[in-house]
């Protein structure tokens, strides 16, 4: 019998990536999603590329019958947890909502599992929590704190668990901070497809080089970086996804808190992104420079060597690679589902 992962907001971008990369690892998805920022579009895909229809219940993390339901029909031993609103701008537009979302509905999950009796969960946490954090590369043990409500709730979160292992000293966590996932699974089929105008880089870049929007907005252009503008980790996301099957098996001998820098542990400025885009896709990539968004950090990248060494993971994939999957991603579904939503 296959081990059985509950995977939530696996619909999203991460999630439908870990839920290939589980299929590859031997491992069973349950995948909950309430289609809050995605569509059916990701399942189908699953399919195409495993061959075989995912598991999937449509329902909402803030809901506990719902949740408890699905513990009963499943024999889950772990939890990933994607579920949950993402974007930094919106966060601050809608604070209440970021909360009832990110703590709330983590809140639930986290009591349906004690319910259920499942204590092992890993935790989309965020390069966030290290706030505006003066020292690069960051480390899990550098200071935490928030620029925004998004990255207080992932703060939050992180407390919550915390706590909630020292009560427990069988609840294992992996708290696995991404810095800058981007790219898309090798297939083009499945990738980051954002409703509206894309919060992040890579989806704002690629769909400026099809045309669909004009010009990009690069916000801030005199950081003392390379060239200016923002420096950040970008990370591809099936080199993400891999880390959290390393997590999974982590877990089975480690319990109690343990957070986990997900980064390939270099610094590449938006420009030097746009650039490497460019040279892949032979697409002019239109700019322009704008002042520094507030709550932006001037650079922020990971010291990766507590993932190496706790999970023996590392990133290997290239920023080249990174771009080729987007623009494949972006050229053959992420253009056709944004021209059907328009
Ligand atoms: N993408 C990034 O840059 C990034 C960086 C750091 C951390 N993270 C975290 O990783 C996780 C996944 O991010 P993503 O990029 O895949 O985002 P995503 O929006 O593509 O995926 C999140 C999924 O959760 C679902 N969801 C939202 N609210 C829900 C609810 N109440 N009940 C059930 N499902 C719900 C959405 O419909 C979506 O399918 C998030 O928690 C995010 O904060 C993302």
């Amino acid at each position: 019998m296959k081990e059985t992962i509950l995977v939530t907001g696996g619909a999203g971008y991460i999630g439908s990536h870990a839920c290939l990369a589980l299929a590859e690892a031997g491992y069973e998805a349950v995948i909950i999603d309430n289609f809050a920022n995605s569509d059916r579009s990701s399942l189908d895909a699953l399919q195409l590329i495993t061959g075989a229809a995912p598991i999937f219940l449509e329902g909402d993390i803030r809901d506990a019958a719902f949740l408890d339901s699905v513990f009963a029909r499943f024999r889950i031993s772990t939890v990933m947890h994607f579920a949950g609103l993402k974007a930094v701008g919106e966060s601050v537009a809608i604070p209440l909502e970021y909360y009832e979302v990110n703590v709330g509905g983590t809140l639930e999950v986290l009591k349906a599992m004690q319910r259920a009796g499942v204590r092992s969960i890993i935790f989309s946490s965020s390069a966030t929590v290290y706030g505006d954090c003066k020292v690069q590369p960051v480390t899990e043990a550098s200071p935490r704190s928030a620029t925004n409500p998004y990255g207080q709730t992932k703060l939050v979160v992180e407390y919550m668990l915390e706590d909630l292992c020292g009560s427990d000293p069988e609840f294992g966590v992996a708290s696995l901070r991404y810095f800058n996932p981007v790219g898309a699974h090798k297939s083009g089929v499945i990738g980051e497809n954002p409703r509206g105008v894309p919060a992040n880089l890579m989806p704002f870049v690629a769909q400026v080089a099809t045309g669909q929007r004009p010009y990009l907005n690069v916000f801030g252009s005199d950081y003392e970086t390379v060239d200016g503008t923002g420096v950040r980790d970008f990370i591809h996301v099936v080199d993400l996804v891999e880390g959290h099957v390393a997590a999974l098996k982590y877990l089975k001998s480690h319990k109690g808190f343990t957070p986990i820098n997900l980064g390939v542990g270099r610094g590449v400025s938006v420009l030097e992104m746009v650039a490497a885009f460019e040279a892949v896709s032979g697409r002019k990539v239109e700019y322009r420079l704008c002042d520094r968004r507030p709550g932006d950090v001037a650079a922020s990248y990971a010291d990766p060597a507590n993932a190496n060494a706790l999970l023996g993971w590392r990133a290997v994939r290239s920023v080249e690679e990174m771009c080729a999957d987007t623009w494949r991603w972006q050229q053959h579904h992420a253009a056709r589902n944004a021209a059907a939503q328009a």
